[in-house]
């Protein structure tokens, strides 16, 4: 018994001062580690206010690229795109065009000479009318018809420019039919971060308004995780590594950081977490009505997403985030 318990062990003498809280510090956040998830649409000098998610705007590409000049200078890692195309159909066509939204945005980045990582998000609920994740055959959103879809998509977004796709859909083998399509178009080099554990979840809400993607009928819940599993989420992220993911994301983050810290303890592959919409919306409200305060709430959620295990953090407080952290 010597120096292991009290009084010979004192946990606080090394939270006495700021310095030493900072010597021992086991989880640093660096605004490296942070995607910024943005919105683009079509117009030029558009920067419109999301109603839902104050701080947050639909930027036109033009407006898009100068966002991204700033979010570099404060050394963020990179942004999420996001696209709200000109018209929608019921095979989401504006998510693989040539001259898509989301496609323009990232060859605007490029040609600026961005330094940030391009990632682009891959589904189809932005882009059909019925706002579903995929095609619908017989009122059911069909699987293995939606995984060419997929695929087409992000085959397009690696041609024009983006760094590495983000396939949301929650559908089985989607990773695989990514994989297959881009290595056979010359895109061998382009990797997958896949919303491996993705939950059927409330915290979406207002990611829905902004990005104009709530289904107009039914739910998500046949094809997005059952929020009460956690096993099932390993057995989702193990079948995404097997099929050639390169990182592997859980979202939401904050009420599933269980499925995050399982999944950081049976893997070394690189983990991402998606503090969501409403995550983002819930601190932010609070903090208007002066409940809590905003900004350090914000960095605690993110610090406890990295404590957990993630390596990156996908946060709409990215660009806020970098400027407390410097
Ligand atoms: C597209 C997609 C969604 C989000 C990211 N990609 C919406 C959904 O699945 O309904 C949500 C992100 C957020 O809430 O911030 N499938």
């Amino acid at each position: 018994m010597t120096g292991t318990e009290f009084p010979a062990l004192r946990l606080r003498r090394l939270r006495r001062t700021p310095a030493l809280r900072r010597l021992v510090r086991e989880t640093r956040l660096s605004p490296e580690q942070l995607l910024c998830p943005l919105f683009v649409r079509p117009g030029a000098g558009v920067r419109q206010p999301i109603g839902s998610m104050p701080g947050q705007f639909r930027l036109s590409v033009d407006e898009l690229v100068r966002e991204a000049r700033e979010l570099s200078e404060l050394g963020i890692g990179g942004v999420m795109l996001f696209g709200l195309p000109e018209s929608k159909d019921p095979r989401g066509t504006g998510a693989y065009a040539e001259g898509g939204i989301v496609q323009r945005a990232a060859r605007a980045l490029k040609d600026d000479g961005s330094p940030l990582a391009v990632v682009a998000d891959v589904c189809l609920c932005e882009y059909t009318d019925h706002g579903h994740c995929g095609v619908l055959e017989d009122g059911e959103v069909a699987n293995d018809a939606t995984l060419e879809l997929l695929a087409r998509t992000a085959v397009s977004l690696a041609e024009a420019g983006a760094d590495m796709v983000g396939p949301s859909a929650m559908m089985d083998g989607q990773v695989a039919a990514l994989r297959r399509a881009l290595d056979a178009e010359g895109r061998g080099e382009v990797p997958i971060m896949a919303y491996a554990a993705k939950f059927a979840s409330a915290f979406y809400g207002p990611f829905r308004e902004a990005a104009d993607s709530a289904p107009r009928s039914g739910d998500r819940r046949g094809y997005q995780m059952d929020p009460p599993n956690a096993r099932e989420a390993w057995r989702e992220i193990a079948a995404d590594l097997a099929e050639g993911a390169d990182v592997l994301m859980v979202k939401p983050a904050l009420p599933y950081l269980d499925v995050l810290r399982r999944a950081r303890q049976a893997t070394s592959a690189p983990l991402a977490a998606y503090q969501v919409s409403g995550e983002y919306a819930m601190i932010v409200a609070a903090g208007e009505r002066g409940w809590i305060d905003r900004d350090a709430a914000a960095l605690e959620s993110l610090t406890a997403i990295a404590r957990a295990g993630a390596d990156i953090i996908l946060t709409y407080f990215a660009r806020e985030a970098a400027s407390w952290l410097s």
